[in-house]
């Protein structure tokens, strides 16, 4: 069961964008380039060995395609094993196992339509979202961009010369609203976290949902609801509304899982998993476990970045038995109703569970 999901990649250059956010630039040869070819708004996912440990995360990739460059903003957080090793002690030089650029917070290019775009960010939510700015901007000469963009102090925003560099360039097409949660200034609107009011004054006064084509949001998960049922509250369709979060894991997920546990208690579930062409089983506690995990746990090497429901690397196909998803942003309405499902989010439920990873 392998495949070589991952390239090494070496690193070329690493610059903090703020005290404990660094943006890693990696070297991709002439002959991955078809490989690593990107969509803005796409993320890379790396893998290292950190303290005897494998570690994997998804990065969201800051730089545009049209630079051919590919650069991920790591922010720092505490107890975070991937932040803290690439911003203490990874060097130029240094190689990382990376996978190609997957997915979908996306937007097809067509220049020859003026679109009005609005992105929402907070903090590293940003990076996504640069790279997003950068290419319609540059592709489409007639779209604009308006970003509304949460940090705690004016020293902790990250890109923030890029996004300046960007407003110069752009100065007829592309506006920037700063809003800080730890500094005041004197204009009130632009201090604190985005809220409803706040939503209500900028599709009043600064913009129109009807004259709005997409709008982006990238941060956390509470924010992105907000956004998504304020517009679709306005009569925003859902294909305009595109979010993007990782890692969302929260307290009503914590409570179905505790609920599958009793109710499964003492059963097991027979797992195959079919992949390249191969088929694995193990046995695992029903109601328990994701299927991904316990599958890695038995050593097999499946796909998988997030782990939090949204990437959709560890997409599958249920083909027989049962699973009770916790999470599954990842998956589109019709993917769920076709029975795919993400495994990284799936406890099974019946004595015996097939999935496809082929199909
Ligand atoms: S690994 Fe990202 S959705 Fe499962």
């Amino acid at each position: 069961m392998s495949k070589n999901l991952f390239y090494t990649l070496k690193v070329l250059s690493i610059n903090n964008t703020t005290p404990d956010c660094v943006v890693v630039e990696f070297k991709v040869p002439e002959k991955l380039k078809e490989t690593f070819s990107f969509k803005a708004g796409q993320y890379l996912t790396l893998k290292s060995q950190i303290n005897n440990e494998e570690v994997r995360r998804s990065y969201s990739l800051c730089s545009s395609p049209n630079e051919s460059r590919w650069k991920v903003g790591i922010k720092h957080i505490e107890d975070g094993k991937y932040s803290t090793y690439a911003n203490e002690q990874l060097k130029v030089g240094d190689t990382i196992e990376v996978m190609p650029p997957n997915g979908s917070f996306t937007i097809d290019i067509n220049k020859d339509k003026a679109s009005n775009y609005i992105a929402f960010a907070a903090g590293s939510g940003i990076t996504p979202i640069v790279s997003l700015i950068k290419t319609q901007l540059e592709s489409e000469p007639q779209s604009t961009f308006k970003l509304f963009y949460t940090n705690k102090t004016v020293s902790s925003i990250i890109l923030k010369e890029e996004l300046e560099a960007l407003k110069n360039e752009y100065m007829e097409r592309f506006e920037i609203f700063y809003f800080l949660t730890k500094e005041r200034r004197n204009i009130p609107f632009l201090n604190g976290r985005l809220d409803k009011e706040k939503l209500h004054t900028i599709f009043n006064s600064i913009s129109e949902v009807g004259n709005t084509h997409h709008v982006f949001s990238c941060g956390p998960e509470a924010m992105i609801h907000l956004v998504k049922d304020y517009l679709l509250e306005k009569g925003m369709t859902k294909n305009q509304i595109h979010f993007e979060l990782f890692n969302t894991e929260g307290s009503d997920q914590l409570v179905i899982k505790e609920k599958l546990k009793k109710k499964f208690k003492g059963k097991t579930s027979d797992i195959t998993i079919l992949e390249g062409g191969k088929s694995f089983s193990f046995e695992m506690a029903q109601g328990s476990n994701n299927i991904l995990d316990e599958a890695l746990i038995n050593s097999a090497d499946l796909p998988f970045a997030c782990k939090g429901g949204v990437c959709a690397t560890c997409k599958c196909k249920l083909i027989e038995g049962d699973v009770k998803m916790l999470l599954c942003y990842g998956l589109e309405d019709d993917e769920v109703e076709a029975g795919y499902i993400l495994s990284c989010q799936s406890i099974p439920t019946t004595d015996k569970v097939i999935v496809d990873f082929d199909i």
